[in-house]
């Protein structure tokens, strides 16, 4: 049997424990497995080899992804979709794993009911906004980064006496900032979901003030309406504390995956090569507690998100 594998999106630490899982889970199963580089890209290009178990050595502690990764409009579009279809035909493909995010399992499922392929979606993206997985590959690496990065600006803000307003990812979702905002003692945490209290904010602030405290983080997720530079303006003016900016980009996409990332990405990886060999119908992979579970992608991705708000109110309580 010929199965394929691709990375697509945004990179996610922990991409590559699960490509080294699936790689080495065929070839144990006397499964051939080809690498397709460039997210669905590399299908218009031609962009595919021939793994070996090689070819996945040395990158379970690896960030980024080595078959790179892309987003792609020509696969959005019907003529773009059709392409790819014919493309995994051309090469004889029978099963094809997709790790990505949200758009990318989007796409692995429109890829599925178009071609005669079966495909496995596995959540990837440091967002974790896939509502039917408690967890995607990514996020708990892309957290610790936050909240590191939490420690060190505290010890600078303090040293000072400064408000600082850091800004997380996440897209539309809260989680990034909801977690590390709760793992680093942010004292307000400012999601997409919740429009925030700014009088209460700086209510806040200045009783920390009053009471010699000698810092205020405030983690705010990239996706609220307010933008992070005007919110430090606003809280500066009201609070008379000088108030900085932090935007920590692309660092929190980037790194060596932790071990529960690598664990969750090994396990994904190798359930997937159980379906392949089982030729099990096409679905999206995820985790719930300590079990994997797998969905009809239909139902997977129609899950409506459920972030943890009540961490809100306990970072405000505990500030
Ligand atoms: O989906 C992951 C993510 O890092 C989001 O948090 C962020 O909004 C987006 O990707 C950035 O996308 P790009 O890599 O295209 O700049």
């Amino acid at each position: 049997m010929r199965a394929a594998i691709l990375t697509s999106g945004g990179d996610a630490p922990g991409m590559n424990a699960c490509i080294r899982a699936v790689v080495r889970g065929c070839l144990a199963k006397e499964i051939d497995i080809f690498g397709i580089r460039q997210g669905f890209e590399g299908m218009y290009t031609d962009n595919i080899y021939r793994m070996d178990v090689s070819s996945v050595a040395d990158i379970i502690h690896r960030g980024g992804t080595v078959l790179r990764t892309a987003r792609s409009d020509r696969f959005k579009t019907p003529d773009g979709l059709e392409e790819a279809a014919a493309f995994l035909e051309k090469y004889g493909i029978e099963a094809l794993v997709v790790i990505g995010g949200d758009g990318s399992l989007n796409g692995a499922m429109e890829l599925s009911k178009l071609s005669g392929v079966r495909v496995y979606g596995i959540p990837a993206t440091i967002d974790n906004d896939l509502a039917y997985t408690e967890y995607s590959i990514g996020f708990d690496t892309a957290i610790n980064t936050v909240v590191s990065a939490i420690g060190n600006i505290r010890d600078t803000s303090s040293a000072l006496g400064r408000t600082t307003v850091i800004e997380v990812m996440g897209r539309g979702c809260g989680d990034i900032a909801l977690y590390a905002g709760l793992a680093g003692g942010a004292e307000t945490v400012i999601v997409p979901e919740v429009v925030p209290d700014i009088d209460e904010i700086c209510e806040n602030i200045r009783a920390g003030v009053a009471r010699g405290k000698l810092h205020s983080i405030i983690l705010k997720a990239e996706g609220t309406e307010l933008s992070t530079q005007t919110l430090a303006e606003i809280l500066q003016l009201k609070t008379g504390c000088e108030t900085k900016t932090v935007i920590l980009g692309y660092i929190q996409r980037g790194g060596s995956p932790t071990a529960k990332d690598r664990v969750l990405a090994s396990r994904l990886g190798f359930r997937a090569t159980e379906l392949i060999e089982e030729k099990a119908e096409s679905c999206a992979l995820g985790v719930r507690g300590e079990a994997l579970i797998e969905m009809p992608f239909e139902e997977a991705l129609a899950c409506e998100k459920h972030s943890p708000m009540e961490y809100l109110k306990i970072c405000q309580t505990l500030l």
